[in-house]
Parts: structure tokens; sequence; C-alpha cells
């Protein structure tokens, strides 16, 4: 079994092959910061055009590093949400017509799937149940996950995702797109002393999130001071610790609250040190996919495709994208 994955769902194109033994045959990837750099941030009309023009060269470059021909895939999946409109509509198109013209089947995938299942990958994974927080660019979520497919949302977002006011605050203090991991960069310069931002929602019981007033925290201290690089660096510093408590917080009470002793973190800001080194000091096992497949990539969703697939499902011939889809609306495996 040789699944080809593609990812377009935002700013990166990402195209990988998986065997059935969830192994990384060939991977590439082009991601398009340089493009949307210059207007600070993600400009869809242009994604999707940048997507147009990458997805078949990389799909052939990838064919090509893995020694395989057309002929031996036996299986294709993009994403097919959550995600930009048009950008998914590329993946979805070249991915199901692709599928179509080799004659074998087509999977459209859930990205925060690819991003929960991407730890799958690893030499160790992890068995269920456990809890997974996702944390994105457009999504922070806790889910009890009992087994592939079987999703439940405990707690998400209300306002902001956790990647989001990542990059807005790295925005504001005129760090260049994209912001998170710009941010996390100098913040590691970062006093711990000389700020204490809030923990939003951590006194409130539940397991939702709040993160759009820290950036407006962010932005009242940074309009305080003089704007130098330590005062940006002793922000930023703020603010991640900050968030890393309050992600390690509300994990501690998703995990008792379901009496679960794993937890799994995926997503772009999974990549994030100082969230991964404050989750590991938690009394349970913790697990993080590698970095490069914390952030968008292919190989997630030639993974998730792979299992989808070998469950037994597939998608009919039309093209249809769910640009707002949520995880608890997936087909669940038989
Ligand atoms: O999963 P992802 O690649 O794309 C989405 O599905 O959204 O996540 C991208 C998000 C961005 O908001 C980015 O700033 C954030 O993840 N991010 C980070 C780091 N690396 C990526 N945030 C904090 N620290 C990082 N090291
Ligand atoms: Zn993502």
């Amino acid at each position: 079994m040789y699944v080809l994955g593609l990812e377009t769902s935002c700013d990166e194109t990402g195209v990988a092959i998986v065997d059935g033994d969830a192994n990384i045959i060939a991977e590439t990837l082009d991601s398009q910061i340089e493009l949307h750099a210059q207007y600070g941030g993600v400009v869809p009309e242009l994604a999707s055009r940048d997507h147009i023009r990458k997805a078949l060269p990389l799909i052939h470059e990838t064919l090509t590093q893995a020694g395989l021909e057309a002929s031996q895939i036996t299986g294709v999946a993009y994403t097919a949400g959550p995600g930009l409109i048009g950008a998914l509509l590329v993946g979805a198109s070249v991915g199901r017509s692709l599928a179509m013209g080799w004659g074998v089947p087509a999977i459209g995938v859930h990205h925060m799937e690819g991003h929960l299942m991407a730890v799958m990958l690893d030499d160790n994974p992890p068995e269920f149940p456990f809890i997974a927080l996702l944390v994105s660019g457009g999504h922070t979520m806790l889910v009890k996950v009992t087994d592939f497919g079987h999703y439940k949302v405990l707690g998400s977002s209300l306002d902001d995702a956790v990647g989001e006011a990542f990059d807005k605050t790295a925005k504001l203090m005129g760090l260049p797109y994209p912001g998170g991991p710009e941010l996390a960069k100098i913040a590691t310069q970062g006093d711990p002393e000389r700020f204490t931002f809030p923990r939003p929602m951590v006194n409130r019981p539940g397991l939702d999130f709040s993160f759009s007033g820290l950036k407006t925290f962010a932005m009242n201290t940074y309009n305080s001071v003089t704007d130098s690089d330590q005062d940006k660096a002793d922000i930023a510093r703020a603010f991640e610790e900050s968030v890393c408590q309050t992600l390690t917080i509300k994990c501690a009470r998703a995990l008792k609250q379901e009496k679960i002793e794993t937890l799994v973190v995926a997503g772009g800001v999974a990549a994030n040190q100082r969230l991964r080194q404050q989750l590991h000091e938690l009394p349970a096992q913790v697990c993080f996919p590698q970095p490069q497949y914390c952030t968008d990539n292919g190989v997630m969703i030639a993974n998730a495709g792979m299992l989808r697939l070998k469950a037994g499902q597939q998608t009919g011939l039309e093209i249809e994208v769910n640009p707002r889809w949520s995880l608890e609306d997936l087909e669940v495996p038989a």
C-alpha cells in the first residue's frame, strides 16, 4: 500500500508518500512564507494561486524521490478541511482528479486529524485512550481520543487560537511573519521576572480557553515601554510563559477529569520548546510528534488518509471541501 498525501489548507504545499505501516517513503514541502511576509499575514488568493503552481511539480518530485511510478500509488489523500476554501479546493481538485486518473481510491482528510495522528509516525507511538491538546494557527482544542476516529471535544478556544495569539502579539511588536516562531526565539532572551501576564480562565471550571485578552495585555504593556530589543524579549517571555502555563493547567485538568494518563500534543504550536518543556513536567506520559511534523506538512495527511483508507473509507467522485469542519462530525470507523 502506498498512499500519496497532499496538504494545501493554508500556506504550505506539502506532499508525501507513506506505506501501510506508516513508514515515510518520500516527502516534499514548499513554504509560502516569503510570498506572504510582505503583507504581514496569509493572503488567501495568493495562497491558492501558489498551491496551483506548486502541487504538480511537488507530486512529481515526491514520486521521483520515492523511486515509485504513479501506477504503484494505491490511494490519494488530500486535506478537505478545515482551512482556506480556495487553498483547500486546489488540493481537493488535484488529489481527487489524480486518484480518478490513476484508478485508485481518494480520501478527503480532516486537517486536525492529520495533526493529531502525526504522533503515530513515531517509533513508539502512544496507545489509546489519550487526551490530545491540538494547538495550531486556527484551532485550540482538548480532545478525548478513545480510538482512531473516536473523538470527543472537551474544550476549545472561545476566541483566538493559540497560534493566532502568538502571531498577533508578534505582529504588534513589529516581528516578521510568521510571528509564533519569531516570538519564541526572542523570548529565550527575555527576563522571566520583569512582567507577569494573566493566566486566562484558569480559575473558572471547565476546559475552554480564551487568548484574545492576552494579546491586548501584551499591547498595553508594549505601549508602556521604550521598544528596545530587551523590552520586546521580556514581553515575549511573559506572553509565552502565560500561554504555556495556561495550557499546562488545562491539560492537567483534562487528564484528571477523564482519568487518562497519556497526553498527545500536536499542531504548529506543539513545536514550541517552552511548551514541550512544561508539559513534560506533568505526571503523565506526554507525546509530541517530531517538530517538523507539528507544523503543516504532507506526511500527516498521507498518514491519516492511509489510516482512513485502511478502515475501508473513501470519498466519492465529487470534489468537496469543508472549510469549517468539526472533528466530532468525522465518520467513525467501524
Ligand atoms: O499547524 P500549523 O502549521 O498551521 C495551522 O494549521 O494553523 O500552525 C501554525 C501556527 C502559527 O500560528 C505559528 O505561529 C505557530 O503555529 N507556531 C509556533 C511555533 N511554531 C509554529 N508558535 C509558537 N512557537 C513556535 N515555535
Ligand atoms: Zn495545521
